[in-house]
């Protein structure tokens, strides 16, 4: 899975902040908990207890965290209090905080609060996209322009992530054919984006469907330039990870704890929980520079705030190992 010639690659590849072992291959992680965790939370969670667990997932070794996001606040409540949370957490230099942005007027927003890094998302299908954007899929693509647009007259370098919905299928719509993700994604990286991840949104990707959506988008660009997202909710997602590492993605999106999901995308839970993503990347012999410990602590943090049992498997079995 990890062979020779892909540990050449992620060397050459590997983010040099931190300091690794030159003889491991590294995967970087984006956590995505604090958004993408909690915008499914049906309960308020204080910006307080946002903070503190923002912080806690600063200590861990991860270097991306997506803290918040920028949307409508009638669409999603949750976060609500994305200045406040964004301008009260410890920011390390070490780690990128992003934040995700559907239009114009949430990355000015964003921007005026320093964000660096902003993340958008496209949705190929008719369904999600207007359940989740309240607009069609070539809408909601004109926005992302528009984001971009406002992005370069704003001069300030920002960097921006894209995320494709979806990916192999969509909760109104059924199946998702690889070639409509291959368009999205040139549509992406053409506009500027460093890294498409690709959402498998409801968790219903399997090996095989994971496997030839890649082997099409991999006509299109090279493996670095890509990551996977997955939703856990037919326990595939790291079945499916595994094949995207095959593919030689080196990037993963998981969310502390198993936390997450979409209000707008019926049947949706939470994302791979990072726990378990750092357990099995390990056991693997690849590097991720995260202290599993420190993680461990995170998710029960937020657990208990939450006052729910985690989702992760791993947290399950060690934690009382560990305090
Ligand atoms: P709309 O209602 O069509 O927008 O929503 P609008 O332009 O008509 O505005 C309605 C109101 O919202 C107005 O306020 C706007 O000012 C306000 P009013 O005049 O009525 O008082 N508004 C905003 N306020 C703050 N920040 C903003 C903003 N924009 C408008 N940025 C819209 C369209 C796109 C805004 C809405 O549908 C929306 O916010 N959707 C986001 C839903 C969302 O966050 N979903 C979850 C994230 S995506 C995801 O989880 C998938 C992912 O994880 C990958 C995967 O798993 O697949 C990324
Ligand atoms: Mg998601």
């Amino acid at each position: 899975m990890l062979g020779n010639t892909t540990r050449t690659f992620l060397l050459r590849t590997a983010n040099s902040q931190i300091k690794r072992d030159l003889h491991k291959p590294f995967v970087r992680i984006i956590e995505v908990g604090p958004r993408d965790g909690l915008q499914n939370e049906p309960v308020h969670v204080p910006a307080d207890v946002k903070v503190e667990f923002i912080n806690k997932l600063s200590e861990t070794g991860l270097q991306n965290i997506e803290v918040t996001s920028f949307v409508s606040p009638k669409w999603i409540p949750q976060m609500g209090d994305n200045i406040e949370v964004f301008t009260k957490i410890n920011k390390k230099p070490s780690v990128s905080y992003s934040v995700l942005v559907p239009n114009v007027k949430g990355l000015e927003a964003a921007v005026s609060v320093g964000a660096k890094e902003i993340a958008v998302f496209a949705t190929p299908t008719e369904g999600f996209s207007r359940k989740n954007t309240n607009c069609s899929p070539e809408e909601g693509f004109n926005r992302i322009r528009e984001i971009v647009d406002r992005m370069k007259s704003l001069g300030q370098n920002l960097k921006v992530r894209g995320y494709i919905s979806c990916v192999v299928g969509c909760p109104y719509d059924g199946y998702v054919k690889p070639k409509l993700i291959t368009s999205t994604c040139e549509f992406l990286l053409n506009l500027g984006c460093y890294e498409v991840s690709l959402g498998d949104t409801i968790g219903v990707g399997t090996k095989s469907t994971v496997e030839a959506m890649l082997k099409d988008l991999l006509k299109l660009t090279v493996a670095d330039k890509l990551a996977i997202h997955c939703h856990d909710t037919y326990g595939q997602a790291l079945v499916n990870i595994c094949t995207a590492l095959d593919h030689g993605v080196r990037v993963v999106d998981s969310s502390v704890s198993g936390l997450g999901g979409c209000p707008y995308a019926v049947g949706a839970t939470g994302n791979v929980s990072t726990e378990d993503l750092v357990y099995m990347l390990h056991g693997l012999g690849a590097e991720t520079g995260v202290d599993l410990k420190k993680l461990i602590d995170a998710g029960h943090f937020i657990s208990e705030k939450l006052n729910k049992p985690t989702d992760s498997r791993v947290n399950k079995a060690l934690y009382k190992k560990y305090f």
